[in-house]
Parts: C-alpha cells; sequence; structure tokens
C-alpha cells in the first residue's frame, strides 16, 4: 500500500518548509520554502557553515542556490521582515536578491521573493511581477490579503494553518481543535474555493502545518509546504489520501463560505478595513513580522560573530 506521502504527491505539490539542505535532498519535493527562522537554524548548524558569508543577503543567496541543486523547481527567499511596510525598498531587496542569484547562475524562473502580504508587499509584488520577478506572499491569515494578492497578479500565496490553529486554541484555551473545524484548515479551503471559482491564475500553497491531519485535509490544494518532522510522519503512514479540494469542487460551490463574489479591486483602505475586521489575522500579522525581524537579526548577530572569530585567527 501507498504511504500517505506517496499519495498526497498524486493531488498536490509536496513543498519542503526547510533550510536544511540535507533534508531537502532526502525528501526531494518540488519546491523549498524558507523563511528567516529556518535560516537561522540551518545558520547555526556547523555542517552548513560553508554556506555563510558577511552578507546576509548573500547568506540567503548561498543556501537558495544550494537547495535548487536538490529539487527540479523553485526556491523561495524571504525579504527582510524590516520592510514590511516599505513598497520601494521591498522592491529593491528583491531585485539584489535576483542580482545575487543571477551571479551565481541561478535563473529568476527559479526563485520566489517571498514579501509579507501586507498592504506595501502586495503594492511591491505587483511591481515585481511586471518584471518577471516572481512573489510568494507570506505571513498570509486572512481573506482580504488573498484578495489583494489575486487582485495583484501575483504568482503565488502561502497561507498559514499552524498560526492561525495556534491562535484559536489560545483564544479558547483549550489543547487541540478538530481537524472538522479547524480555522487555519477552513482558511485555505476558502481562499482555494475563492481562487479556483473565479479563475485566478495565483497558486495556492498551504503553510505553517502542526499535524498531518491538516494537511490531509488540504489534499488537492496547489502545493502543500511541509516541514521535515511531518514529512518524515506521513512517509511512516501507510494510506490512500482523498482529493478534498479541486477546481470542480470550487466551481460547484464547494468550501466557499459567504462572500462568493468576486472581491476584485479593493483600495487601500478596503483592503485595510477588511483584514482589520478580523482580529486573529491583525495579531498574527503583525506577531509574524516581529518574529521574522527578530531571527533575522539574530543571524546578523551571528555572522558578525563568525566574521569576528576569521578575524581573530
Ligand atoms: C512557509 O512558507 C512558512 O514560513 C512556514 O510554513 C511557517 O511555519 P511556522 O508557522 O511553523 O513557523
Amino acid at each position: 500500500m501507498a504511504t500517505q506521502l506517496e499519495s498526497l504527491r498524486k493531488h498536490s505539490y509536496v513543498v519542503a518548509d526547510t533550510g536544511d539542505i540535507d533534508a531537502v535532498a532526502r525528501w526531494k519535493p518540488q519546491d523549498a520554502t524558507t523563511n528567516p527562522s529556518l535560516l537561522l537554524a540551518s545558520a547555526e548548524d556547523p555542517r552548513f557553515r560553508h554556506l555563510m558569508d558577511r552578507d546576509v543577503d548573500q547568506v540567503f543567496v548561498n543556501f537558495g542556490s544550494e537547495i535548487l541543486k536538490h529539487i527540479p523547481g523553485r526556491v523561495s527567499t524571504e525579504v527582510d521582515a524590516r520592510l514590511s511596510f516599505d513598497t520601494a525598498k521591498s522592491i529593491d531587496k528583491a531585485r539584489r536578491f535576483i542580482s545575487l542569484y543571477e551571479k551565481a547562475g541561478v535563473k529568476r524562473g527559479r526563485i520566489l521573493i517571498k514579501l509579507a502580504a501586507t498592504w506595501e508587499g502586495v503594492r511591491a509584488a505587483r511591481e515585481l511581477e511586471r518584471e518577471g520577478i516572481h512573489c510568494n506572499m507570506t505571513l498570509l491569515f486572512s481573506f482580504a490579503q488573498a484578495v489583494a494578492c489575486a487582485d495583484a497578479g501575483v504568482t503565488l500565496i502561502s497561507p498559514f494553518v499552524g498560526r492561525i490553529y495556534d491562535w484559536h486554541k489560545a483564544a479558547r484555551k483549550v489543547d487541540d481543535i478538530p481537524i472538522e473545524e479547524d480555522p487555519g484548515v477552513q482558511s485555505v479551503a476558502k481562499i482555494y474555493g475563492y481562487y479556483k471559482k473565479h479563475g485566478y491564475q495565483t497558486q495556492v500553497m498551504g503553510a505553517s502545518f502542526r499535524k498531518t491531519g491538516q494537511i490531509l485535509a488540504l489534499a488537492g490544494c496547489d502545493l502543500l509546504t511541509i516541514a521535515p518532522d511531518l514529512l518524515q510522519k506521513l512517509a511512516g503512514t501507510e494510506g490512500e489520501i482523498p482529493r478534498k479540494l479541486s477546481p470542480e469542487k470550487a466551481q460547484a460551490g464547494d468550501k466557499l463560505d459567504p462572500p462568493s463574489e468576486r472581491r476584485a479591486g479593493l483600495d487601500e483602505a478596503a483592503f485595510r478595513w477588511m483584514h482589520n475586521e478580523d482580529a486573529m489575522a491583525t495579531d498574527k500579522l503583525a506577531e509574524g513580522i516581529r518574529r521574522f525581524d527578530a531571527d533575522a537579526r539574530k543571524l546578523e548577530k551571528l555572522i558578525t560573530s563568525l566574521a569576528a572569530a576569521v578575524a581573530a585567527k
């Protein structure tokens, strides 16, 4: 019998959510995603010391280039969270990543520039996509963010499951929420349904998983980015996975909560209002930016201390 991982691969592209090159080589995903927290963990790992550099952008590109040697598809590299509210600087940073990748011999088609799905991040992505720089919108918690990203014609969005689940568990003071009621799973299913029903080309990649049940409940989503420990669990469990999401089901109206009408053309005020109406999304977007920023600062400190150690030799 097939494992859950083999079965899942029939319905969705499986992506590795890690900065661990050995894990990417082992799991052979289609694509891979990194973020500042994942890259901090890998940068602290002596196995990857040879990928360190004095320039944090170059470190990100070194890891990305190495990951690309093990996958057929794309790697996501995230723009500094400090730029989350600055469209022009986010565009500059994305162009710099692309230029560093191109110097390393990597074509832009294999890179997804990850940007926080703030209003400014979405504006940056709209411009970058026009230049042929493809974007992956991250820290996506609200339907408003998904609508704005589709409007902007971005290549891919990463709606989070686990952090939504974490928020609701804390708010309800419970240890678990069953899959059938999981607000993170419901959020991705709703966004997927909306995109497919209205013919948006933007790909949906479910992200931030806490348990395999959340992944299996989204089988059929365009892509699913999964951490190595959960890939291991899926590979260690036998079972056929039924497809849960599909364009056909979306067309039939399944998995669509109101509003199912097209919401294109959100302007800044409407976006901010709609996003602000969602307390979970407001909290989690702000916290996510703070956490990625904190880990990027730790990574910068590590780079400085490694450089000092080399100079002292
Ligand atoms: C991937 O794109 C995300 O950065 C990642 O899935 C976040 O996962 P976490 O909520 O476990 O940090």
